[in-house]
């Protein structure tokens, strides 16, 4: 079966559209320069992205079907509606960032980035994993909860361009029980989703 989405490392190609959610997202979004540095920096960033395929048109035959067939994207065209950033530095997984297209929002696909960069947190001998978000972000800390994340701290007036505090959230360890339950989930979301993984198993 023709998969869905795919979970892969970004690159600098992706920048064009990483930046549009990044925008339609965030109110500081990163600047193309920081995501060239982060993808470059390959030590201790890792930035994943996920990759829709578009659904096959439906075409009239005939001359008309012939024209909407030369309209069409090139099959196989893909694009990218989400993506996430992780920093792994001495076993702390910091996530950075982690943003899915408005149009793609509420299916799936930020649980699976999130729990995408878990994995490949635990793969890198990660130990545990921490993140800032905006105290007024409901969304994103019901998901970093599903994930057993718990708040830590708070950050007042975290946010320059408004001064919101940051909560601080933390999980740990990311342990043996916590790798067989991620796994768990990943194998849901596979059945949901059906997507491939280019992601989670590093190549270096
Ligand atoms: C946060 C974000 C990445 C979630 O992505 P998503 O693809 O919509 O989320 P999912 O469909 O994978 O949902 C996974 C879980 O997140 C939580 N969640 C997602 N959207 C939610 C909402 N609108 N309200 C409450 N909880 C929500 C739920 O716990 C959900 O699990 P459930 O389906 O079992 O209820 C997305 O809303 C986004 O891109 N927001 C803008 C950028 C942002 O705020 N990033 C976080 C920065 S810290």
């Amino acid at each position: 079966m023709t998969p869905a989405y795919i979970l892969r490392p970004m690159t600098l190609e992706d920048i064009p559209q990483v930046l549009q959610i990044d925008r339609q997202s965030f109110s500081t979004p990163w600047s193309a320069r920081t995501y060239e540095f982060e993808i470059n920096n390959r030590d201790s960033s890792y930035l994943v992205v996920v990759e829709a395929f578009a659904p096959e048109p439906e075409r009239p035959g005939g001359l008309r079907g012939l024209a909407a067939r030369l309209r069409a994207p090139a099959p196989g065209a893909a694009q990218v509606v989400g993506y996430g950033g992780c920093w792994l530095i001495a076993g702390e997984a910091h996530i950075s960032t982690i943003a899915v297209a408005p149009d793609y929002r509420g299916r799936g696909l930020g649980e699976l980035l999130l729990a995408a960069m878990l994995r490949r947190a635990i793969n890198c001998n990660g130990d545990y994993s921490v993140l800032e978000v905006r105290a007024s972000n409901y969304a994103a800390q019901a998901l970093y909860e599903k994930y057993h994340y718990r708040v830590v701290g708070r950050r007042r007036g975290y946010y320059r361009d408004d001064g919101e505090d940051a909560l601080l959230m933390e999980v740990r360890p990311l342990d043996e029980a916590y790798r067989q339950e991620l796994d768990a989930r990943l194998e849901a979301l596979r059945a949901r989703l059906n997507f491939v993984d280019y992601f989670t198993v590093p190549d270096r």
